[in-house]
């Protein structure tokens, strides 16, 4: 129980009334030895004053951006990038639906939002507020979109709120906050540190002549969402993409590639070393069997194009390593789950994810998607619709679980 030992907590507080509860959190901290210093926004200070926190820190706290006297010291206009620095972990609690949406666009207007773009460590982010504030669109888009760039979010609870309405919004207990933060101070959140993961995405173009190609609708954004999540769980993770306008997630090494042939190519020169391997992919089944050198004329009046098979890469890989643990993909149009099986079973791998042009909201190009994933052990698990990023949230927490399982893959 020494997580904290020593360690560097910047605490952000912002305009709520649970404000008070920050009391308790710098407390428990602090009987762990922790060093907390505390940052606020003008508007918490309107709850809670800034010297019953600097008396439990032991710290100075900080609220505006700028020195009280700007002649005499330069060196608090600087304080919030040496904060950035001298964190182990940063949490804003609780953190109110405007200082949300500033953090949602990157806005350096007061001492959290400085601090929050300098900052090199983790950042909690707890909202709390009113039921309806909390979940109106806006503030959920926003809460999403930070959870997606890396930030970890405590969610509400439920219950009385001081608005007098009952509903999600309540900050969660001081001993629950403390307790998300040990979690990431540990690194506990990290469990796929060490691996090697390779995720493929997008749709790969097959050329016809310079200016035509075959291809298909995939946005590769599910692949994508999948190296974001597995990045930010610890693993080293390459993304081999077919061309697609995506923005590479942090921490990730990036491989563009345009035909099935280079995809394979860089798949097969990467099988060895990864212990994980998502074909996300589109990859296309045909392509041409011969690349004309100059446009092709329309001078016909029929016009045939003979197409040849190319590599099937996730049926190859098992034969390639035997210990990786291998997640295809299915998208299925009728007889979905009888279909999707067969892949998992011909194919040899451990695991398929089983989409339906069928539902609504899934498919291509969407940010939200439906599956089912389908195991080795037959387990078959029709998750909602939700976003891409939590499917793949929900996808590695399952892949997670089997390989800590020893007898759940059978080859
Ligand atoms: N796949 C692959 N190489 C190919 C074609 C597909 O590695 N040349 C992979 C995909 O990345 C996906 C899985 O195989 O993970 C299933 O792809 P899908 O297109 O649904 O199935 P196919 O095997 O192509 O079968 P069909 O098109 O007949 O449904």
């Amino acid at each position: 129980m020494k997580s904290f030992q020593n360690k560097n907590i910047i605490i952000a507080v912002t305009g709520g009334i649970a404000a008070y509860k920050m009391c308790n959190v710098i407390r428990l901290l602090k009987k762990e030895k922790a060093n907390v210093k505390v940052i606020m926004s003008e508007a918490a200070t309107q709850f809670i004053t800034p010297l019953t926190l600097s008396t439990l820190s032991e710290n100075e706290v900080t609220v505006s951006l700028w020195p009280e006297n700007k002649y005499q010291s330069t060196k608090k206009s600087v304080e919030h990038i040496s904060l950035g620095l001298w964190g182990d972990a940063m949490i804003i609690a609780p953190a109110s639906a405007h200082t949300i949406s500033k953090l949602t666009n990157g806005m350096a207007s007061d001492i959290i939002g400085v601090t929050v773009l300098s900052l090199r460590c983790p950042l909690i982010i707890a909202p709390a507020m009113d039921v309806d504030m909390y979940q109106n669109e806006l503030t959920q888009k926003n809460i999403s979109y930070l959870k997606e760039m890396g930030y970890f979010i405590i969610p509400p609870e439920e219950g009385e709120l001081a608005s007098g309405l009952k509903g999600v919004g309540r900050l969660p207990e001081p001993e629950k906050l403390v307790e998300f933060l040990r979690t990431v101070i540990s690194g506990k959140h990290l469990d796929l540190k060490g691996k090697n993961i390779l995720v493929t995405a997008g749709p790969t173009h097959e050329p016809i002549d310079p200016v035509r190609f075959i291809g298909n609708h995939s946005s590769g954004k599910m692949g994508f969402a999948l190296a974001r999540v597995a990045s930010q769980r610890g693993a080293n993770v390459t993304l081999i993409s077919g061309p697609v306008s995506l923005q590479t997630p942090k921490n990730v090494k990036r491989i563009d590639v345009t035909t099935s042939v280079e995809m394979t190519k860089a798949v097969f020169s990467g099988v060895k070393k990864n212990q994980i391997i998502f074909m996300s992919a589109a990859v296309a089944d045909y392509t041409p069997e011969k690349t004309e050198l100059n446009k092709i004329k329309k001078n016909k009046k029929n016009f045939s194009l003979s197409l040849k098979e190319t590599t099937d890469i996730l049926a190859s890989l098992r034969s390639k390593n035997k210990k990786a643990f291998l997640v295809g993909f299915a998208l299925e149009t009728e007889n979905e789950v009888v279909n999707a099986t067969n892949k998992l079973l011909h194919k040899n791998v451990d695991m398929i994810i089983l989409n339906s042009l069928r539902d609504k909201g899934a498919g291509f190009g969407r940010d939200t998607n439906k599956v089912t994933i389908i195991d080795r052990n037959k387990s078959i698990e029709e998750l909602s619709l939700m976003s891409k990023y939590n499917v793949a949230e929900e996808i590695l927490e399952r892949v997670v679980r089997l390989i800590k399982k020893p007898d759940a893959k059978k080859h």
